[in-house]
């Protein structure tokens, strides 16, 4: 497997260098040139490839074809998977560049190990190697993850990963379960209690006390069956990846450690699977949760909510000064904005802001919905104070996002991000697979807002 640091050359090493060319510039190259881009039919379209030989015939730099304006940040730097082995410079590289440059080499291949193409960068004039580096093994960390299969990867594995991670950086780690679990966290243990492989609830603590104290809470439920409203074996395909949230919340907590920012940090991942048994949890049913609401059970399938709620009960209990939660949590949040851009929802409009601003730069784009109360009367039931699945089918992440905003009420401000964590179709830098999403946007977020 790929690592972060072999993908880079330090500045000054021997290097082919990538030369942009636009169409127009493609006019004044000199004369042997033109004619060897003429056969070879190079006309500089955006990110096409010209290998420019020496007379002894090694290469001597690549022409590449100039980015259109709006192309994606990535496009430049994933012409990586496109170039022979090497090493190459290239002055008009930027941190995005770089980082999709490293992001695009990914491949999850424990299952058929393959040599990785030695293609390196020299890094770029002005980047920031720590960063970089941080954020490329973050994000391998949660496609890792999300790409591992749920017979490999259950909760104890999460747990092991958890702990790897909160080892690293001298964190302090309790995992709760068994008849503890069942006492204090009724809902994790409830939608658990099917599987043989024990749900349990991951909590790690790292920082000075002192620091503000920011709380990052993951769904991490490793199959979701659906349960006994079992889902379509359509649905149910991908559904190795229902613990992207406690991945991306994991990649996150390794980035803010690593980086050192002044917070006092806490981790909580539930880990379950919502499996299919005998003592399955059921439509119908009504749970006490460990804050005190009682839930009915609509629908068994909508269980990411039912974990959540206890974990974001816990975390508020200590009045965070930003509590985030991570989960892939509806799929109507899929149908609103696609895979690419994940809804985040917050009553705190500097967060937003904040939010929007840095997804932007970082190229990992969020889109605000809102946290419309009237929906509340979508999740109203007569026998309990809230119902689990959100009436006639409308507005499901809207109505996920209010039911999660029950039980989070001392917290001083308080996001929550539906995520996909897959994508689909390879994209620049975003190989087909598990996906990190607003985890660097997030990192940004909370340097800032806690700047020393
Ligand atoms: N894990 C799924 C949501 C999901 C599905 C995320 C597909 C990404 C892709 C979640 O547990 C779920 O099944 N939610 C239901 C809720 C419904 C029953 C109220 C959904 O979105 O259909
Ligand atoms: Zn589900
Ligand atoms: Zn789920």
């Amino acid at each position: 497997m790929l690592n972060a640091k072999e993908i880079f050359a330090a500045e000054g090493s021997k290097a082919v260098s990538l030369r942009l060319i636009s169409k127009a510039e493609l006019a004044s190259l000199p004369a042997a040139l033109k004619l060897q881009a003429q056969s070879l039919g190079f006309e500089a379209s955006p990110l096409s490839l010209m290998p420019v030989l020496s007379a002894n015939g090694a290469v001597q730099e690549f022409l590449v074809g100039a980015p259109s304006t709006d192309a994606d940040p990535f496009a430049l730097g994933a012409i990586s998977s496109k170039l022979p082995p090497g090493t190459y410079e290239c002055a008009a590289a930027t941190h995005l560049t770089a980082l999709g440059w490293a992001l695009e080499l990914y491949r999850y291949d424990p299952f058929r190990p393959a040599e990785a193409k030695k293609v390196k960068l020299v890094l770029p004039k002005g980047v920031d190697e720590a960063r970089l580096l941080r954020e490329v093994d973050a994000t391998f960390l949660v496609r890792d993850l999300i790409n591992t299969p749920a017979n490999i990867l259950g909760p104890d594995e999460l747990e092991a990963a958890a702990r790897k991670i909160a080892r690293a950086h001298k964190a302090a780690i309790t995992v709760i379960s068994g008849k503890k679990l069942e006492k204090e966290f009724p809902l994790i243990h409830v939608v658990g209690a099917a599987a043989t492989r024990a749900p349990r609830l991951i909590d790690f603590t790292w920082g000075n006390p002192k620091h503000p104290k920011v709380t990052l809470v993951g769904k991490g439920v490793v199959f979701d069956t659906g349960g006994l409203d079992i889902k379509p074996s359509s649905s149910m395909l991908l559904m190795k990846k229902d613990m992207g949230g406690a991945a991306n919340v994991l990649g996150l907590a390794q980035m803010v450690m690593e980086a050192k920012l002044p917070v006092r940090l806490r981790v909580l991942v539930p880990a379950v699977e919502n499996a299919i048994a005998g003592d399955a949890f059921r439509p119908g049913d009504v749970f006490k949760t460990r804050k005190g609401l009682t839930v009915e059970i609509g629908n068994t399938d909508a269980e990411g909510r039912l974990i959540l709620a206890d974990a974001l009960a816990l975390a508020d209990e200590e009045a965070p000064d930003l509590l985030i939660d991570m989960a892939t949590l509806t799929g109507a949040a899929r149908v609103a904005l696609g895979p690419d851009l994940p809804p985040f929802y917050t009553d705190d409009a500097a967060l937003a802001a904040s939010l929007n601003l840095h997804g932007m730069k970082e190229n990992d784009p969020l889109w605000q919905l809102p946290l419309w109360r009237p929906y509340y009367s979508l999740i109203e039931t007569p026998i309990a104070d809230l119902n689990n699945a959100g009436a006639g089918g409308f507005a499901g992440s809207i109505t996920a996002a209010l039911f999660l905003c029950r039980f989070v009420e001392k917290a001083k401000a308080y996001a929550h991000f539906d995520i996909f964590g897959w994508v689909p179709n390879t994209k620049p830098g975003r190989p087909k697979g598990g996906e990190a999403q607003a985890m660097r946007a997030l990192f940004a977020v909370i340097a800032e807002r806690f700047a020393k």
